[in-house]
């Protein structure tokens, strides 16, 4: 039989003894949890120690009786004897409460376990997918929505999500873009604080809050031509100014623990990756939480022709820093051998143990281990009013207006026969999004349940074409339908008789999301057939886009004249759109990515660099050929980054720098005026931009600094001031150290990264 600790017995103790001697009263939150965890780590042997660093999924039906045989038996009596440290993948109340209650009271020494789940854009009541809520630009809804999420998530057991994906993404053939906040390092890093603090709330041990997960460090978003878990080769500056930036932001502002990447980071595999994991994150940026693997990612070093075996990859993992096996099976194996051989110091991992137990005191799991285990709760929070209202504002923030050219948008309330055409129009399922592990399948409010509240027109459904054959997630591919056109012709026949046809094309919520890349970035299956079939009977269409990715709508955005990017918009989507397609709600929200022409263009984003050649300076020299472009495209996107309009329109003036030449750590200010000059009252985004002439290391033409929401009244102006400061001004050189330099920069303010309105200054030193 085991002799049961109690550690709270023994920490109590120890406590008393330090409070008799008046050594207690004056610690901080934190000195407390680190001489607990101190405390503890001196009771844990080696093997509890590895025990700790290793996490596994779900694996049986926790609540029935014990497995029997196999993996799910090994696992069990690896719960049973103290070996792991967390889990992943249980939810609900009572699964939860199950595993913990074996941790807690069977093993030695007690130690709760950690539980992660992917709660990427909400538990079961879901937000857009996280690429459309970065298109809202608004902070405090983003935050909102992560702490809707966390409270979800919180009521069902879990205390750890894997969220938010901080990569910065260039390539929308990549899957994943749908998961991240888009192409920009300043914009990521704004919302990966929001995001953080939205999970984490001010207080990680409160019942609502649980801790965050700034994934995937580093460099994932620019996987090798897009495709999925692809070789990246980055250099150091881009890994420096675009890559890092996010996750710094997040670990500054205290994300509780990080995942590294299945890539590989310029030959070396993140999972081993000491420059990053040592060097960066727990050496130069002070990073105190822990370092969860991806799944399987240290034993796929193997794979990588990193590692020689799984027991080399335990061994490198370990030694750069990777405090948690997530699925590899690697450290609950092989540590101790490395340890008793001297190949891993026994400080090594008491280090990662260390932060792990850590996390789990700051989530108050050694006061309560059954904190997250409220059945109460569980069934008031879930899916709660509360809940669907957060995610339906965020839904409505996240909607880009493209074209409104004919003004067909705001919709007639009355009086109009409205056709609404498209598979994807009444599909509950797709809207969700990928990543909705613990929601419902088919529970999102479709377009057509959207609009059918509006009772004041005639609404005429048919769907044409669907988008899709088949839909599951994880295990097959989205089987696209590009044959099928029975509908084609009951579709027609509605749009001929319709004033406006509405119709919701683009991607199965399927196609995106993680091992979901694409080369063709067009509507997929007969989409584009069914569109140009229905535009030949009736012109006046409003094209409502689903998508997690930037799609190239060329042939649309030529033709069609009003174009609303909708995204996948989570459980509320058919009732946010239905909103501002009838003019309830005013779009504003902005393009966190590039709209490429075509996929030949990618990767192509606003912040590149001018090149030597920049634009056909020899415009007027017939035919000339020796400068950046392409022979067959032009070098424009088709819709910028920070794009998006309104039903209103805003005009920006009189753009003012404060004075024309200041000191490097000076203060830099410039205003503008932004009036709304249109007709409806709207919220505008307006964005600055730098362009830093001339430095040590070459600049991009453009980079966002700021970026502020004003609602303005029709006819009413404002105006909006911006400060830089040495964080907007400077950059990361070649040694990965912050420098701000002197020099000429342009300032740039408008409604996009195309904004026109420029002055200049200039930054001395003494
Ligand atoms: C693999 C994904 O890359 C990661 O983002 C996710 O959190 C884990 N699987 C766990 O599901």
């Amino acid at each position: 039989m085991k002799t049961k600790v109690s550690i709270a017995l023994v920490i109590t103790l120890t406590l008393i003894t330090q409070a008799v001697k008046g050594q207690t009263s004056s610690y901080s939150k934190d000195q407390k949890i680190n001489f607990k965890v101190d405390s503890l780590l001196k009771l844990m042997t080696v093997k509890e120690k590895i025990g700790q660093m290793n996490q596994y999924n779900g694996f049986w039906n926790v609540t029935g009786p014990s497995p029997k045989n196999g993996n799910a038996k090994k696992k069990y009596n690896h719960l049973k004897n103290g070996l792991v440290g967390s889990m992943l993948n249980v939810k609900g109340v009572k699964n939860v409460k199950a595993v913990q209650k074996i941790a807690v009271e069977e093993t030695r020494l007690g130690i709760p376990l950690i539980i992660g789940f992917d709660v990427i854009h909400g538990y079961q009541t879901l937000a857009p997918i996280p690429l459309a809520e970065a298109a809202s630009w608004d902070l405090d809804a983003i935050k909102n929505s992560a702490s809707t999420a966390a409270a979800e998530a919180a009521a069902a057991g879990i205390n750890w999500t894997f969220a938010p994906m901080v990569d910065i993404s260039r390539d929308p053939r990549w899957g994943r873009v749908m998961e991240g906040a888009g192409e920009d390092p300043f914009l990521g890093s704004k919302i990966a604080e929001a995001r953080v603090g939205g999970f984490q709330g001010d207080d990680l041990s409160a019942p609502n809050t649980i801790a965050a997960c700034a994934k995937h460090f580093a460099a994932y978003g620019f996987s090798e031509a897009g495709k999925e878990y692809n070789t990246v080769d980055v250099g150091t500056s881009t890994l420096h100014n675009i890559v890092l930036p996010p996750f710094k932001a997040a670990s500054d502002s205290g994300v509780k623990t990080m995942m590294n990447a299945f890539n590989e980071l310029n030959g070396v595999p993140a999972t081993g990756n000491t420059y990053l994991l040592r060097d960066i994150l727990k050496g130069k940026w002070g990073f105190k939480g822990f370092v969860v693997s991806d799944w399987a990612s240290i034993k796929e070093m193997v794979t990588w022709g990193y590692a020689k075996s799984n027991k080399d990859a335990a061994r490198l993992a370990a030694i750069a820093g990777s405090d948690l096996d997530m699925e590899s099976y690697a450290y609950v194996s092989e540590l101790e051998l490395l340890i008793k051989e001297g190949a891993v110091k026994e400080r090594t991992i008491d280090e990662a143990v260390r932060r792990i137990l850590t996390v789990k005191y700051e989530l108050g799991l050694f006061d309560d281990p059954y904190r997250y285990c409220d059945s109460k709760r569980e069934k008031k929070v879930i899916n709660s009013k509360a809940s669907h209202a957060a995610v339906l504002d965020m839904a409505k923030k996240s909607i880009v207006l493209l074209k409104n050219e004919t003004q067909l948008l705001p919709l007639k309330k009355e009086g109009q026969t409205i056709a609404l055409i498209g598979g994807l129009a009444a599909d509950n399922n797709s809207p969700l999004g990928s990543w909705r592990l613990a929601s419902k399948d088919s529970t999102a409010v479709s377009v057509l349940e959207g609009m059918k509240r509006y009772k004041g027109n005639t609404l005429v459904f048919e769907k044409g074409a669907d988008v899709n054959t088949t839909e599951t997630e994880f295990t097959r591919e989205v089987k696209v339908n590009t044959t099928d056109k029975s509908g084609f012709p009951a579709a027609i026949a509605a749009a001929k008789k319709a004033d406006v046809v509405v119709m919701v094309l683009g991607e199965h919520g399927f196609q995106s999301g993680e091992g979901r890349s694409r080369t063709e970035l067009s509507l997929p299956g007969v989409q584009q057939e069914l569109l140009e079939a229905v535009f030949k009977v009736n012109k006046n269409i409003v094209l409502v886009l689903n998508n997690g990715r930037p799609l190239t709508i060329n042939w649309a955005s030529e033709n069609i004249p009003t174009i609303v990017e909708a995204w996948q918009l989570g459980s509320q989507t058919g009732n946010a759109v239905a909103e501002v397609l009838y003019g309830d709600y005013n779009p504003s929200g902005k393009l966190p990515i590039t709209f490429p022409r075509n996929v030949g263009q990618i990767p192509i984003y606003y912040n590149h660099k001018n090149t030597g050649r920049p634009v056909n300076e020899q415009a007027n020299v017939p035919d000339f050929v020796f400068w950046s472009h392409y022979g067959d495209v032009e070098n424009t996107p088709l819709y910028p980054f920070g794009y998006g309009l309104s039903y209103t329109t805003f005009n920006y003036n009189a753009i003012k720098v404060s004075k024309k030449t200041y000191q490097l750590k000076e203060d830099v200010k410039v205003s503008c005026v932004l009036k709304n000059t249109g007709k409806l009252k709207g919220k505008e985004v307006a964005q600055l931009y730098i362009r830093d002439l001339t430095a040590s290391v070459t600049r991009p033409v453009r980079e966002l600094k700021g970026f502020k929401s004003v609602t303005l009244d029709p006819g009413a102006s404002q105006t909006i001031t911006f400060t830089l400061t040495e964080n907007e001004l400077g950059f990361y050189n070649n040694e990965g150290n912050y420098v701000v330099e002197p020099g000429m920069f342009e300032v740039f303010i408008g409604g996009s990264s195309q904004a026109t309105l420029k002055s200049t200054f200039e930054l001395v030193s003494k």
